[in-house]
């Protein structure tokens, strides 16, 4: 089975889960970046607006073909109760592209749920399983067991 890992991360947290996925899985990886700019402050207050809005913003350049996978791993953080607009716009622009999918979300606390509603909407399906971790979660490597079964 062929796996794809694609994910954004603005702080490292999301990465570091998308990259034990994908070597547990030994998945290809495609990190989405951003040309908009999202660090530093301003960055940060950008990040809520564009977030609420749903902006499609332009993303760097991809390796891969989401369509070449039979399952394609979205992971992202949660941006004001949304998914952080990078992996929105990577999602429009690969439109009917996915085949079975799988979320991974991270956030301080909250916006999970909404997080992966807006997710299956944009790709027009349903995950075939979802993942919701905290930073601190994340951080302090206690999600051995939710990862577990959410590879299965
Ligand atoms: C603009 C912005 C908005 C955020 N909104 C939320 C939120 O609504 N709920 C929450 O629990 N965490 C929120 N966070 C925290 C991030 O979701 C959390 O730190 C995440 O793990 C960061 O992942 P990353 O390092 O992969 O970017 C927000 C972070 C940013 C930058």
């Amino acid at each position: 089975m062929s796996v794809l890992v694609a994910y954004y991360s603005r702080t490292d947290i999301t990465k570091k889960v998308a990259e034990e996925i994908a070597g547990r899985l030994n998945a290809d990886v495609e990190e989405i970046t951003s040309k908009v700019k999202y660090d530093g402050k301003i960055g940060y207050a950008r990040a809520g607006k564009d977030a609420m809005t749903a902006k499609i913003i332009k993303i760097g350049d991809l390796k891969y073909n989401p369509s070449d996978y039979d399952t394609v791993y979205l992971g992202v953080p949660v941006w004001a109760g949304k998914a952080a607009t990078p992996l929105i716009s990577y999602i429009k622009q690969n439109e009917g592209k996915f085949n079975n999918v799988k979320f991974f979300v991270t956030a301080g606390s909250s916006g999970f749920e909404s997080t992966f509603d807006q997710l299956e909407e944009f790709i027009g399906k349903a995950p075939l399983k979802t993942l919701a971790l905290t930073t601190k979660e994340v951080k302090k490597e206690e999600y051995k067991n939710k990862l577990d079964s959410f590879l299965e």
